[in-house]
């Protein structure tokens, strides 16, 4: 294969080098384009066809349905590993030794508090506040109380940092849902797991001891690992590009909880729930539904369904499409809206609209289902989505800043209105 592109403007012939990632990606490195042409730049809205960065964290595989994270299959990891195994091996590249795991939970632990004046910050929001919204300020807020900047050059300053935030940002995730609920306020338990003590301090009663369930702390767990990292992505790469300004790694995290928000990507989960229950609602008439779907007169688009990248399936819908049904079963949970759920996906997996088009259920079309029966209320969902991208998103912030990545900057191409003289306003 040539090891080189060749482009022709006017008559003019310019060669760009080809790079090919360790999976056989090729791509077409245009540092130089601008340069050498004189200033002609590239288009492309939503970056479909425009890598970012190089990167060695999450390899995927559209066509094929493959996801793998520093090389370990999503399917592995979900079966053997837990959520901050998984974290560890995203943010540091490795998976960890015993060791290593034991002074990871223990030094994250060790951060597991917050300053008491977030409180305040927290009960200034109105009950009705969407709890992304929330959990971004507070996430933001982080920094005024940590307001030391990490030197990405040291090694302890980067650890200090990663180990502060995933011991402080579960807290802020639970407190979102108690002071929806009217709660008090709580910390959990240094005694436990990870993601039990997420479940702890989600849902412990101030009047009762909290029985872990091991079929919830799976389940959860399962989830976490799902959404810990999917390469770049919007959230990502808002976290990335927010950072590449140099700030800090609290702020560039608050920038990709805000990214996730919307129902095109992390919210998709909350808007499958919400679509599901008026399916239900209005009769429970799935076809009603498909045929909205194809309606292009129709603004309605089947929440949790396509992909950007994956074209065939999700690795990860598989995966929770299972644990979903394991879920339910264990908890005798006969919900309504699972059946619907099944009928939409096996009619659209037969409807050439959803056929030719290569849309498949994605992570998000089963996740609500799990959430729901865990007891979390559906505006949590998407929170539950950033508690299990936080390592992600970490990694990414992580590695751009280590290989000193330029600035994000992109280019545009203008087609407004060209020089026209200042008009008075007597004139206009
Ligand atoms: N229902 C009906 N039609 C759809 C859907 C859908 N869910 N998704 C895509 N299409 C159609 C779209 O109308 C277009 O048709 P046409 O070619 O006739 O104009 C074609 O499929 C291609 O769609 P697109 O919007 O150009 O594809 P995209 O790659 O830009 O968008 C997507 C990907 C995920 C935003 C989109 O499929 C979508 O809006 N899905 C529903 C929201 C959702 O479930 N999002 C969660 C994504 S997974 C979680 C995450 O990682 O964020």
């Amino acid at each position: 294969m040539s090891d080189k592109a060749t482009l022709e403007i006017n008559g003019n012939k310019y060669d760009f080098p080809l790079v090919t990632g360790t999976e056989n990606e090729v791509a077409i490195d245009i540092k130089t384009l601008r340069g050498v042409t004189g200033g002609v730049t590239t288009i492309d809205p939503g970056y479909k066809n425009t890598g970012s960065c190089e990167s060695a964290i999450t390899f995927l595989d559209g066509e094929k349905g493959i996801l793998r994270y520093r090389g370990y299959s999503i399917e592995e990891l979900a079966e053997k590993a837990d959520f901050l195994e998984v974290a560890y091996l995203l943010i540091f590249g490795e998976l960890p030794n015993t060791e290593e795991l034991e002074k990871f939970h223990s030094d994250i632990k060790k951060h597991a508090v917050v300053d008491d004046d977030i409180k305040k910050i927290l009960d200034a929001f109105p009950k009705s506040a969407h709890p992304m919204g929330v959990l971004a300020s507070l996430t933001s807020a982080l920094t005024a109380f940590n307001p030391t900047s990490v030197n990405v050059d040291s090694e302890e300053e980067m650890y200090n940092a990663i180990v502060r935030i995933l011991g402080k940002f579960p807290i802020l995730v639970a407190w979102t849902m108690r002071k929806k609920q009217g709660m008090p306020l709580d910390y959990g338990s240094s005694s436990l797991g990870y993601v039990e003590n997420i479940l702890q301090m989600m849902f412990k009663r101030p009047d009762e001891e909290y029985k872990q369930n091991p079929i919830l702390v799976n389940a959860l767990d399962k989830l976490l690992i799902l959404h810990a990292d999917h390469e770049q992505n919007c959230s990502t790469s808002t976290v990335r590009i927010t950072g590449s300004s140099h700030a800090g790694l609290f702020v560039s995290l608050s920038a990709g909880i805000s990214a996730l928000w919307g129902p095109l990507h992390g919210g998709a989960n909350q808007a499958v729930l919400e679509m599901l229950e008026d399916i239900k609602e209005d009769g429970g008439d799935t076809k009603k539904y498909m045929a909205k779907a194809k309606d292009k007169s129709d603004p309605f688009r089947l929440m949790g369904f396509g992909h950007r990248v994956y074209k065939n399936f999700d690795p990860r819908a598989k995966i929770i499409k299972v644990a979903a049904e394991e879920v339910l079963g264990d908890l005798g949970v006969e919900d309504p809206i699972l059946d619907i759920a099944k009928g939409l996906s096996e009619e659209a997996l037969k409807d050439p609209y959803f056929v030719d088009r290569k849309l498949y259920p994605n992570v998000d079309f089963y996740s609500g289902i799990i959430y729901r029966a865990m007891g979390i209320p559906v505006e949590m969902f998407t929170v539950m989505f950033a508690l299990g991208r936080l390592p992600g998103w970490i990694a990414q912030w992580k590695e751009m800043r280590m290989r000193k990545e330029p600035i994000g900057r992109p280019r545009q191409l203008y087609v407004g209105e060209t020089y026209r003289p200042f008009k008075d306003i007597s004139e206009r």
